[in-house]
């Protein structure tokens, strides 16, 4: 049984017309040691468990597990690796730190996973260019511990500890993305094995410059490309100065509108805000429990300021009017870091703290984005509508990006709880899109917004993606059954 784990899957296919054709996955005993030849014998597993742990991110989408999980130490071997499964015809699953919210890692059709987190070198920092090249094994956080004492860092900081390469695979931000941009605005270059198992350099090799006119933006099809183009081996990031002093801040509001109206106002005051995070009553309820805090249980914004002392007390009083002036209480600021530690953690762990809200159940995040002009109709409507629904769920979001969070709780054992949390967020990346947004502003379209996305893009725009994604992926092999 265990040497023919797959015979042939017909399963889900990624376009039109060709699927038929191409038979996937025979993962003979023969093809199982041609991938052992490549990365050695203690580099691949076939035991249920391992495939298990391989088969599932933090999503509510319970998947299939890959048929073998391999490990390769070097960008040769993912070379290797790919153009064998190419030739097979076995589908190909990057896996980065499996911190996903949207089942981007699922293996829908089987086929070889590949845990790309022993190539985990930072290879290079320029110091004076403001980048370094890292690989994929590298997460946001050992980076900025290995920037420490650089004088440099890098901001974009998803919630989990993600690694870069799976951050540009997902066109991943976080909270510092107001000022500092997404992965979009901050990867460089990217190394990239195509499904032909050539390497790919997007910017060209070594390539690290600000700006180009050169062609067309390979680096950008890349970033946000879910892994169905191609596998991220290395990625060239924008570093930034580390702030002379940084501020928190926190204020409650008597109205989710006024907490939303207030991070409008701040914008269009020009204010160079860092950071400004929304949660909803519920959310800092959740949080006060969760982290034994004592918040005001209350909308609220969770603001932080970057600059020199002195620009910084004009950002601090400028915020605190605009605040005040929508009604806020409850100001409380900390400069010292572990104050401002101290501040933050009920945002840092929002996530599980909503989780801690009805144990045993699954978390699904929804995450549309509008432009901010619209953003207080639609967070004060989908209050509405979660109070209306009977749903459990909170509302935290990015709110300086337009971007917020619905975090529903489901038991997933339970399918029509399922069907009604799909429902919901459905209904509101329509709302998004109704408004000008998008259906996902940074978790990806992975399994469960491929029609939404349709609905964003229009019939033309999937097209390109199509015949794009036919160019670089002829047998739809590259993680199938994801964004189209
Ligand atoms: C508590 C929590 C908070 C979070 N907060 C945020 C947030 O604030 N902002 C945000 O954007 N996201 C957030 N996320 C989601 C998640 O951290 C991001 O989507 C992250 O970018 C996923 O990275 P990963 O390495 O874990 O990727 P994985 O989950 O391993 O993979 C995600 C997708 O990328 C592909 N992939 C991974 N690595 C590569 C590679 N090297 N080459 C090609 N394809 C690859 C996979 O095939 C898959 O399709 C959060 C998740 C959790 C659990
Ligand atoms: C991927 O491999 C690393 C290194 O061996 C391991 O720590 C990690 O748990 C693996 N991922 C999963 C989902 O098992
Ligand atoms: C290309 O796209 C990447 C990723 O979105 C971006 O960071 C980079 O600045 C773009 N490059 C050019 C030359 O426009």
């Amino acid at each position: 049984m265990a040497f023919l784990l797959r015979a042939a899957r017909w399963g889900l296919c990624p376009w039109r017309g060709y699927c038929s054709r191409v038979t996937k996955g025979a993962l003979s005993e023969d093809f199982v040691a041609a991938l052992k030849a490549v990365v050695g014998a203690p580099h691949i597993s076939t035991t249920a468990a391992v495939r298990e742990q391989h088969g599932r991110d933090e999503s509510m989408y319970s998947c299939q597990p890959p048929d073998v999980v391999v490990w390769p130490q070097n960008v040769g071997q993912v070379g290797q690796l790919v153009a064998l499964c190419y030739r097979q015809g076995v589908p190909i699953l990057p896996f980065g730190t499996g911190t996903g919210l949207e089942g981007g890692v699922c293996a829908v059709q089987g086929g070889v996973c590949i845990n790309l987190t022993h190539m985990d070198r930072i290879v290079k920092v320029n110091t004076e260019d403001f980048s370094v090249v890292v690989e994929p094994g590298v997460t946001h956080r050992a980076l900025n511990t290995y920037l420490r004492d650089s004088g440099l860092w890098f901001p974009v900081d998803p919630g989990a500890d993600a690694s870069l390469c799976g951050m540009a695979a997902t066109g991943a931000s976080g909270t510092n993305a107001v000022r500092y941009g997404t992965m979009r605005d901050n990867v460089l270059n990217l190394d990239v094995v195509l499904p032909s198992g050539e390497l790919l350099h997007t910017a060209g090799p070594g390539r690290h410059f600000r700006k180009s006119a050169a062609g067309y933006n390979l680096t950008g099809l890349f970033v946000g490309s879910e892994g169905t183009l191609g596998l991220i081996t290395a990625a060239t990031l924008r570093l930034h100065p580390v702030p002379e002093a940084t501020v928190a801040a926190t204020c409650a509001f008597p109205s989710v509108q006024a907490a939303v109206d207030s991070t409008v106002h701040i914008l269009q005051a020009a204010v160079p805000v860092a950071r400004i995070e929304f949660l909803d009553d519920v959310m800092m309820d959740a949080c006060n429990r969760y982290s034994k805090l004592d918040y005001v249980v209350a909308p609220t914004l969770f603001l932080e300021f970057h600059g020199s002392e002195q620009t910084l007390e004009e950002q601090l009083q400028r915020a605190e009017e605009i605040t005040k002036h929508n009604g806020a209480s409850h100001f409380s600021w900390a400069k010292e870091a572990e104050q401002r530690s101290r501040l933050w953690a009920a945002r840092h762990n929002a996530w599980y703290a909503a989780m801690a809200l009805r144990p045993g159940c699954k978390g699904y995040s929804t995450d549309v984005c509008v432009p901010i002009s619209r953003l207080p109709e639609i967070v004060v409507q989908t209050k509405e509508d979660l109070k209306a629904s009977g749903l459990t769920g909170t509302i935290v979001g990015h709110v300086g990006d337009g971007n917020f969070h619905c975090i529903l709780l489901v038991d997933p054992k339970d399918p029509e709880e399922l069907h009604r949390v799909k429902a919901f967020a459905q209904q509101l990346g329509r709302h998004a899109l109704a408004l000008h947004g998008t259906c996902t502003g940074e978790h990806g379209i992975g399994l469960g917004k491929r029609q939404l996305l349709q609905e964003e893009v229009g019939a033309v725009g999937v097209e390109v993606m199509r015949r794009l994604k036919a160019t670089l992926d002829p047998r739809g092999l590259m993680n199938p059954g994801k964004v189209l």
